[in-house]
């Protein structure tokens, strides 16, 4: 089922074989370089983390969803919510490297955002990141969010921009 849509993507539902497409995203160092301590996922975790974002997805409606090129059909990243430091919830974007430098990170999680805001109203939606990914605080800019607070997440320094529900 579509989740929603922009100009050249669209996200949908998880689906049990997007572990495959996904596997890059889990793996490939220049992604994983300013997430957590930077440990690749195993095929096994992958595949966990799908059924759970599957059953998640169904219980509740938000999470990541996987993010779809319409111009070659690719599974290229996700975007979307996590529940990680509760009581807030966070946005948060990933993508496979041959498609960044684009826009699309921001196009994705600019349309989310404003889902989050419209379809779930979130009071307020943060976003996490550590200070040296750059290309991470710069989508929290554009998308209107300011820093909050700096602080240590499983002994890794992260800031942390935050934005209220404008509609409400
Ligand atoms: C973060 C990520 C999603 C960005 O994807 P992207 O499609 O290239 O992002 P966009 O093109 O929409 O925007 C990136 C912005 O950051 C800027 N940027 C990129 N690298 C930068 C750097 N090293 N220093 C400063 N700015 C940088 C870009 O110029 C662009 O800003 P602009 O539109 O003002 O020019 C991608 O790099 C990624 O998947 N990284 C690995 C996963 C990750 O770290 N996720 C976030 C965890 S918090």
């Amino acid at each position: 089922m579509l989740i929603c849509e922009t100009e050249r993507l669209y996200l949908r539902e998880w689906v049990p074989d997007d572990w495959k497409r996904f596997q890059p995203l889990a793996t490939d160092p220049r992604v994983l370089r300013y997430i957590g301590h930077g440990k690749p996922w195993t095929d096994e975790q992958i595949k966990s983390r799908i059924a759970n974002w599957i059953e998640v997805g169904r219980q509740r409606g938000w999470i990541l969803w996987p993010v779809i090129h319409r111009e070659d059909a690719e599974l290229i990243g996700f975007c979307g919510f996590w529940d990680g430091f509760p009581p807030d919830v966070e946005i948060g974007w990933r993508l496979r490297p041959d498609y960044w430098g684009q826009g699309l990170a921001t196009e994705a999680a600019t349309a989310v955002m404003e889902f989050g805001f419209r379809r779930w109203r979130f009071p307020r939606l943060i976003s996490v990141a550590q200070p040296e990914n750059k290309a991470s605080l710069r989508i929290m800019e554009k998308l209107g969010m300011e820093f909050e607070r700096r602080f240590p997440h499983d002994g890794v320094d992260v800031v942390c921009y935050s934005k209220t529900n404008p509609t409400l």
